[in-house]
């Protein structure tokens, strides 16, 4: 289905473009891929072995196109475990972005914040994560083409990557903050007391996304760089109760902020 899916979005490309550079947008992020000029948008649906995305603040499609000079593919929206999808086919679309010549892909997130530090509306960068979701994606019978049996996962949150993403932060003048990002299979959000434990394993953030779509891009050889928008606190940091609306209007709110740095981030790429 791998090849039918690429060769599906191959011929809508029709050469027009060859991007090297993935996008995924997260929750209540959406909006920025309404800013590719012209672009070419595909719902998810109409691609073989694509899963749609059922959750709001998920468009559900790919738009590629140009932006910032750069040719790119953009998730608008992505697929989540807690969907009901099995993790292979939540990953698929990564496997599809592999073969279609992606090499650096940045992936996003909106995600509970640990680190008493942080605030609402921080960007931060995932320097590293934490599967909680107990599963992993690679399981099943391996694609050699793709990558090796036994994956090394030592780095891969990319350290040039990041230090030149840092860079651009500072560059523009958006505060951003760095850390651990562990990832819950959800849809439940957590409970006070596995915060507590997330917090002393040495989380900083946490969402219910990303962790598998990191593992397999590292693994079929792309370049990673993670941004998690910290859109509330986790449960029982603040006693207040979690909802994904907070989740998604906390993403809205810090719109312009990620918009700019995606873009300076994409600029120099
Ligand atoms: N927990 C899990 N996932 C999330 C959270 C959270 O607090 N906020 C946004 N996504």
């Amino acid at each position: 289905m791998l090849f039918q899916a690429t060769e599906y979005i191959r011929e809508k490309i029709n050469n027009k473009y060859s991007p090297k550079i993935g996008l995924i947008l997260g929750s209540g992020l959406g909006a920025l891929a309404e800013e590719v000029k012209n672009p070419l948008k595909i719902k998810y649906h109409e691609i073989p072995a694509f899963r749609q995305s059922s959750i709001d603040g998920h468009v559900g499609q790919l738009v590629i196109g140009k932006f910032q000079g750069k040719e790119i593919i953009i998730m608008q929206g992505r697929i989540h475990y807690y969907e009901g999808y099995s993790i292979q086919e939540v990953v698929f679309p990564i496997k599809v972005m592999r073969k279609l010549g992606i090499e650096k892909l940045i992936i996003t997130n909106a995600a509970g914040g640990l680190n008493d530090k942080f605030e609402i509306g921080d960007l931060m960068f995932i320097k590293d994560h934490i599967n909680f979701m107990n599963t992993n994606p690679l399981i099943g019978k391996n694609d050699n083409e793709l990558g090796t049996r036994f994956p090394d996962m030592s780095e891969i949150y990319n350290k040039d990557f990041l230090d030149y993403a840092k860079k651009c932060a500072q560059k523009i003048n958006i505060k951003t903050t760095e850390g651990v990002y562990a990832a819950n299979s959800g849809p439940s959000y957590e409970t006070p007391a596995e915060v507590k434990m997330l917090k002393l394993v040495g989380a900083d953030a946490i969402g219910m996304s990303t962790v598998p779509e990191a593992i397999v891009a590292n693994y079929c050889g792309m370049k990673v760089l993670g941004i998690s928008c910290i859109t509330n606190y986790a449960a029982g940091i603040k006693n207040n109760k979690l909802s994904h609306n907070e989740v998604m209007e906390a993403g809205f709110a810090v719109k312009e902020n990620f918009s700019n740095l995606i873009k300076e981030i994409l600029k120099n790429l």
